[in-house]
């Protein structure tokens, strides 16, 4: 498909439509600072159109199926996916500026969540509970409504199936709003949605700001539960937001992830690890290591080792398919370049990067940056910059090693280098993590809950625990 035939409307109740007052904003490529698509910006009458269509959709022909047939269409949809990755990709790539590799990565990841959920369908049950000879109990999990899935740019349908699919999966309907950055997709989505013969309303994009369709969208009465993924920042306003009218939430908001490696770890696995959990999507991803801890007596080592691959890294336009993209946008490009200041000022050593490359005269790219010799309480260590940067520490001692990994706001990921059983587990035991991971990092996969502790949110995504997020227990007890 090419760029013009992709729809650039809301998708509301099975239509293509503008937004009410007409207006539109536009989304760029980050690699070329060129205009690729004019959206809708949508505001709160786009959005109560968009959950009143959910809304009946929930109510009519959606509940009627059985929960075999919702898992038959999701797993079509799964298929339709597959059979569009390479374009799917291109277009993400475009938008939000990842190399393809990792694009066509993203759209695997895509399909197997939707399987998942597609063969979790019709094993969502309840419980009998026993109260004696009089009385029998039980209960029946029932779907929420429509529920609100608001989606950052950095894996753009990455993230978006990772709660739609679930929450169709438990039966409910979605009013989807992607990250301003990077719509494409979603309305992609939509349009794969229809093709694949889901009943009109079920799944639902509005395009527009946050501040406009996002909190609209969470502050809708007939919104039943919101998921989000995104800023620390933006999350407590939604949090707010939601307060109002007592919706459930599962936020996701990022981290400052420690990847931990001791003297007895094996260091080629670590560097190799590093590489990726480091740079990975131009280190705009949640969960990657933006904190190396190493001990004081590999440092050196390390350090050499991962200095020499990182200056070899490629920095080319996703479509070239280099190592590192550019970040996704102005505003991405502008913080990156403020937390350098700032950690300059606070007295790290700047070791690599730092800068935007030369090569490449368009585009928000960012030299892969490397912070040395960085103390616990600099800005640069506890706050989430979201960019190709870290900030490496030394440590001595396992109590160390751990008071340094927990001591920042943030919990969602950590990994731990050893071939100590006895220390892997103390780790996996008293890191403030929703995830641990040792001697590897981004592993798991859709059947494994990811979430965070303290400022990375609540909730579980993916799995089992992720489904629950869509469903309420209704208890039913019978008076013999
Ligand atoms: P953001 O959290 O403001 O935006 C994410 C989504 O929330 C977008 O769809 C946006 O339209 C929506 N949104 C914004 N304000 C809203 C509001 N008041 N009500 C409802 N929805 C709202 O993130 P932003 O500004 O794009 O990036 C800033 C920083 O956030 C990044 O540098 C990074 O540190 C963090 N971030 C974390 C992500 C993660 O995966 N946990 C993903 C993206 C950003
Ligand atoms: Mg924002």
């Amino acid at each position: 498909m090419k760029l013009t035939e992709i729809p650039v409307a809301n998708f509301i109740g099975g239509l293509w439509q503008a937004s009410l007052s007409r207006e539109t904003f536009e989304t760029v490529d980050p690699a070329t600072e060129e205009i690729l698509a004019k959206v809708p910006r949508s505001d709160s009458r786009d959005v109560d159109a968009a959950v009143k269509a959910a809304h009946l959709a929930f109510y009519g022909e959606w509940r009627e199926l059985t929960p075999a047939e919702r898992g038959r269409l999701l797993y079509r949809l799964a298929q339709a996916i597959q059979s569009y990755r390479a374009e799917l990709a291109e277009l993400e790539t475009l938008d939000n500026g990842k190399p393809l590799r990792e694009a066509l990565d993203d759209f695997d990841g895509v399909t197997r969540t939707i399987e998942y959920n597609a063969g979790a369908a019709d094993k969502l049950q309840g419980d009998t509970i026993p109260l004696g000879m009089e009385v029998i109990d039980f209960t029946i999990l029932e779907p929420l409504g429509v529920t609100a899935h608001i989606v950052p740019w950095n894996f753009p349908l990455g993230i978006a199936i990772r709660s739609v699919a679930l929450a169709l999966a438990a039966g409910c309907t979605v009013v989807l709003k992607p990250a301003e950055e990077t719509p494409l997709t979603a309305l992609r989505l939509a349009s794969i949605i229809q093709e694949v013969g889901f009943p009109n309303g079920v799944f639902n994009v509005v395009t527009g700001f946050g501040e406009e369709a996002g909190a609209a969208l969470v502050r809708h009465p007939l919104v039943r539960g919101v998921t989000f993924t995104g800023s620390a920042e933006t999350g407590r306003k939604i949090m707010a937001q939601a307060a109002e009218s007592l919706k459930p939430l599962v936020l996701e908001l990022g981290g400052k992830n420690a990847l931990i490696v001791f003297e007895d770890a094996n260091l080629e696995r670590a560097v190799n690890d590093a590489m990726e959990a480091v740079f990975g999507n131009c280190g705009q991803v949640c969960s990657a290591a933006s904190r190396l801890l190493l001990h004081t007596s590999i440092y050196s080592e390390f350090m050499d080792r991962f200095c020499e691959r990182v200056s070899q890294l490629k920095i080319a336009p996703g479509m070239e398919n280099g190592d590192l993209g550019p970040l996704v946008s102005k505003e991405q490009l502008e913080r990156a370049m403020n937390y350098i200041r700032i950690g300059q000022e606070e007295g790290a050593k700047l070791v690599l990067g730092g800068t935007r490359p030369t090569h490449l005269k368009r585009g928000y790219f960012f030299l892969p940056t490397i912070f040395a010799e960085v103390s616990p309480f600099m800005r640069i260590a506890q706050e989430e910059i979201f960019a190709p940067v870290v900030a490496v520490f030394s440590f001595e001692t396992e109590v160390e090693a751990l008071q340094k990994a927990n001591e920042v706001p943030y919990g969602l990921t950590a990994g731990v280098y050893t071939q100590d059983i006895r220390r892997a587990l103390t780790f996996a035991q008293r890191l403030e993590t929703g995830s641990v991971w040792i001697n590897g990092w981004y592993l798991g996969g859709v059947q494994a809950p990811t979430g965070g502790v303290k400022a990375s949110g609540f909730g579980r995504e993916r799995g089992l625990p992720g489904i629950h997020n869509y469903l309420q227990i209704k208890n039913v007890a019978i008076k013999l």
